[in-house]
């Protein structure tokens, strides 16, 4: 198989490595990818990895591949697997429709309810007028949404009824996020312990994977500005066999039969962003359509079977759920980040000691925004640059490898958090 990925990021990076493990992939191509998914520094003897930059239908067509992973939210929710599935090739991942449930939390909350899935109450606003009336309806501060896509920084978590009141006001002016703004969700606040749960679908049948914690904040302790996510641990105690059945019960299987019921059947990575609350049960914050990042890295790290065979089954609509099993291992991803993420990510940084890190055992050093300059050094071009994973018996042993990978490695300004896997309640502080 030749198979062709979409995306530019750690996700898309890590995706393509463990393509290339499948006994049946030959070639993996990523457009545009990053410094990681060029040939030059291709890992598997015999395999060919490489990136491109020619737009991915017409790549698809000229390289005859036999199958496309598209990795992020932007081309699902325009329609590039439809535009793919037209042209005859064979494309993993939701229709434009079914990725509705990412590219609209309006459409989203109003599935929620009508399949009786278990969620935040929510009031959608497209009126300013509304608005006074709508925040007081709520008795803790609503958490505020812009409606579409806004690379995850359309969400505010107000602590007053007068900060949900200004974020709303600001994103239905458009000043903040254009059109995504236009239409506004206000949501009851959740509280408990936040956990990932990624699903494999083909429309009616799913893989369930590991459930994993990111951890969003720019510093330890979950500090500072909200980021696209600076580490992530597999599994997450937190969400126990009885916690992952109801959520299968109630959200999972729910969701499969009402996409189908709505004529959108979701076909692809269901990623749910769920509440575990206090007393144990599950609430859904938010759906993605896609592999999250860093999610992904660790997911795949702790994963047996043969990817590119089950994506391509998933693709056709004959998934066999049994084809990936979890390896009982655990795994750390800690996200190295370029000096000034997330506001204004410097580019061009020399990055330093990839080599050695890639030599502690049990580590994989997956790169984001990197690329190669012109005199063939990596270099830092995005905000979140490296995402360093660490597989172990424990998940002890995950993160001491990961973070011994870590300090190998240095770039001008990196930034990166000490405390990943901290969530699961254990003190892993590295120094
Ligand atoms: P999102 O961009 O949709 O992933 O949301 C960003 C973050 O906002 C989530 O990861 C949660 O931490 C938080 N959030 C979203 N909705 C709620 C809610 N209803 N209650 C509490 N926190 C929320
Ligand atoms: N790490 C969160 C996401 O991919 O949306």
């Amino acid at each position: 198989m030749k198979v062709l990925v979409v995306g530019s990021g750690g996700r898309e990076h890590a995706l393509a490595l463990k393509l290339l493990q499948s006994p049946s992939v030959t070639e993996v191509i990523v457009s545009p990818g990053n410094a990681g998914t060029q040939s030059l520094l291709a890992p598997t003897p015999g395999k060919t990895l490489r990136s491109s930059t020619e737009a991915p239908l017409a790549l698809a067509q000229r390289e005859r591949v036999d199958l496309v992973v598209v990795g992020p939210e932007v081309p699902l929710c325009e329609g590039l697997v439809d535009e793919l599935t037209a042209a005859g090739v064979l494309a993993y991942g939701p229709s434009k429709l079914a990725a509705e449930l990412e590219g609209s939390k309006a459409f989203m909350k109003g599935f929620a309810a009508r399949h009786g899935i278990p969620t935040a109450r929510h009031v959608v606003v497209t009126q300013a007028s509304e608005l006074d009336a709508l925040v007081k309806t709520f008795d803790v501060p609503p958490v505020v949404k812009a409606d579409g896509l806004c690379s995850g920084k359309g969400v505010v978590v107000a602590e007053t009824h007068e900060e949900a009141l200004r974020a709303a006001r600001e994103m239905l002016s458009g000043a903040r996020f254009g059109a995504a703004g236009a239409t506004v969700v206000l949501e009851e606040r959740l509280f408990g312990n936040e956990a990932s749960i990624h699903a494999i679908c083909d429309g009616e049948r799913y893989v369930l994977l590991h459930a994993a914690q990111d951890h969003k904040r720019i510093f330890d302790r979950d500090e500072g500005p909200n980021t696209g996510g600076m580490g992530t641990y597999a599994p997450a105690p937190v969400v126990t066999p009885k916690v992952m059945r109801e959520f299968e019960e109630l959200v999972l299987v729910p969701t499969l039969r009402g996409m189908a019921a709505e004529g959108r059947p979701f076909k692809g990575t269901l990623f749910a962003g769920i509440m575990v609350t206090p007393d144990e049960h599950v609430r859904l914050i938010e759906f993605n359509v896609r592999f999250g990042d860093p999610e992904t890295q660790v997911l795949l790290a702790t994963l047996e079977g043969d990817l590119a065979q089950t994506l391509a089954a998933a693709a056709r609509g004959a998934l066999d759920p049994t084809s990936l099993s979890a390896s009982g291992e655990h795994a750390v991803c800690v996200v190295l980040a370029a000096q000034g993420y997330p506001d204004a990510p410097r580019k061009g940084d020399v990055i330093d000691g990839l080599g050695d890190a890639a030599k502690v055992p049990g580590v994989v050093v997956i790169h984001a925004g990197t690329a190669l300059d012109q005199f063939g050094n990596v270099v830092t071009a995005g905000g979140r640059v490296l995402g360093i994973t660490g597989r172990g018996k424990t998940l002890k042993e995950a993160h001491t490898r990961a973070y011994q990978a870590v300090h190998k490695l240095g770039f001008s300004g990196m930034q990166y958090r000490r405390d990943i896997g901290g969530r699961a309640g254990l003190t892993l502080l590295s120094e």
